[in-house]
């Protein structure tokens, strides 16, 4: 069976040692790294032993080596799934035709652009991260963010790895860059909006995981499908780590739920104001939460009309959502989609070929698997015969990005005028208040086994460790 090894500069199945030139280039790199995680990476963390999973390799024993570590001494290591020698095409203009193994130059600057792109999201996620250590609901939440926050930084490194690899000189610019542009920094900032918000509490961590790590999940699922063999390799093997941050995501609501129904249920009330004054988070700041959450997030799919998108298709630089899996042709041309703008003061729908609608199609396949896990948050109230349940707002709303950028929009997907928009905000998006509130939730609460008094303490501990074990040591 595979181990850590710390000896081992930069764990890799991609032969690292045979390619000097490379593994200097990263060598470089790794201080600098290194020197970002001390720098913006989680707060007073430095001499913490967290009870981390590695990946040292692919194979079912290796992607998962519990034990713990110092974060800083985490092996950040390099992983492409094994590939196939035999690998086509199966999208696009080349369909048909063998997978990539090197970049071709006229694809160069897009494929380029969209591994910036991906990889500029994963330190951006740790800098939004960097404070909730501070203040976790728990020793087990503590040791759940810090996972989450050391592979995203594994993340930044596979990313880091395709630029050093095959995009020469202005790769090793770009990854450096990466280290340079800061969430919500206003001269440098992260590319992508959703990753220059703040994630202030627990309850935006969770939302961000269930709902923005869900975005990942996506993203990385149409590059896992490129003909570009390395980008499909890597982004498969990241894969397997997001299904953990969704998990975080979707059970730390699921608790956040559970304990706000026991003090309902308790204090036999649905007042807000008396809920939050037992120390839970009322049901409509939850609502608000998920509603700015999700529609910051579905911004991240792009314009629901991009000739970029039609250009990474077709030229099979990005697919579809399990593209594999599709019955159509897999060109597209000549086929068309649905998409939404607004026509007289109405959101009408309106036919627009396909290949242009690709993000738009994407975000579909978003909002669908988003949906089945707020089913499974309002079994909790269900269960628990609380009759509120929690809704997506319609993808109309509230968004920033595309043809439905700057349209007042309820919730419900109703257009509504600057009057009503401002009368009704505060119902419908988290206020300066309820921020206010749930940051007056926020102790640290760290003793083995002890919970916040807003969450439920979760089913099972992690790696079948029971919920009481010393996830982190402080040393
Ligand atoms: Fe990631
Ligand atoms: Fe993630």
């Amino acid at each position: 069976m595979s181990t850590i090894n710390y000896s081992e500069k930069i764990p890799n199945n991609v032969n690292l040692g045979e390619d000097r030139t490379l593994q200097r280039a990263l060598e470089g790199w790794q201080p600098n790294f290194i020197n970002w995680w001390d720098d913006v990476g989680p707060d007073g963390s430095t001499n913490y032993e967290v009870y981390l999973r590695t990946a040292v390799s692919v194979d079912p024993q290796g992607w998962a080596q519990f034990g713990h570590v110092k974060m800083r001494d985490y092996r950040w290591g390099i992983f492409l799934n094994p590939g196939d020698a035999n690998r086509e095409i199966h999208f696009g203009d080349h369909k048909g035709e063998k997978a990539w193994q090197d970049v071709p130059g006229e694809h160069r600057a897009n494929l380029r652009r969209i591994i910036v792109t991906q990889g500029d999201t994963e330190p951006a996620s740790v800098e939004q991260q960097r404070h909730l250590g501070l203040t976790a609901p728990s020793m087990y939440d503590l040791r759940n963010l810090f996972q989450i926050n050391v592979e995203e930084g594994r993340h930044l490194w596979a990313m880091v790895y395709l630029l050093h690899k095959h995009f020469g000189r202005d790769g090793r610019e770009e990854a450096e860059a990466l280290l340079q542009r800061t969430s919500g920094d206003e001269n440098n900032p992260r590319i992508l909006g959703a990753f220059n918000e703040k994630t202030p509490d627990w309850l935006a961590f969770f939302m961000f995981t269930y709902f923005t790590d869900r975005d990942g999940k996506f993203q990385l699922s149409a590059l896992a499908e490129s003909a570009f063999d390395p980008l499909a390799r890597t982004t498969k093997f990241m894969l397997t780590e997001e299904a953990h941050h969704m998990f975080v995501g979707e059970s730390g609501v699921s608790r956040v739920l559970a304990r706000t129904a026991a003090v309902m249920n308790e204090l036999k009330t649905d007042d807000p104001q008396k809920v939050r004054a037992a120390g839970a988070i009322d049901l409509g700041t939850i609502q608000r939460y998920l509603n700015f959450h999700y529609s910051v997030t579905i911004d991240l799919f792009g314009a629901d009309q991009s000739s970029n998108a039609a250009i990474f298709y077709s030229s099979g630089l990005k697919g579809r959502y399990e593209e594999g899996k599709r019955g159509d042709d897999h060109v597209l041309k000549g086929q068309t989609y649905k998409v939404l703008e607004v026509r007289d003061g109405h959101l009408v729908e309106k036919d627009v070929p396909m290949l242009n609608a690709l993000n738009e199609v994407l975000r579909d396949d978003f909002i669908k698997d988003s949906v089945a896990g707020i089913g499974r948050w309002n079994k909790v109230l269900e269960k628990a015969g609380i009759p509120t349940r929690l809704v997506v707002p319609h993808k109309a709303f509230n968004r920033q990005i595309g043809a439905l950028a700057g349209i007042k929009m309820s919730p419900e997907g109703r257009v509504v005028n600057e009057a009503e928009w401002a009368a009704k905000k505060a119902e419908w998006l988290p206020t300066a208040e309820d921020f206010a509130f749930v940051a007056s939730l926020m102790g640290r609460v760290v003793d083995p086994g002890k919970f916040a008094g807003w969450i439920a303490p979760p089913v099972m501990g992690i790696n079948r460790q029971p919920v009481d074990f010393e996830y982190v040591r402080f040393g």
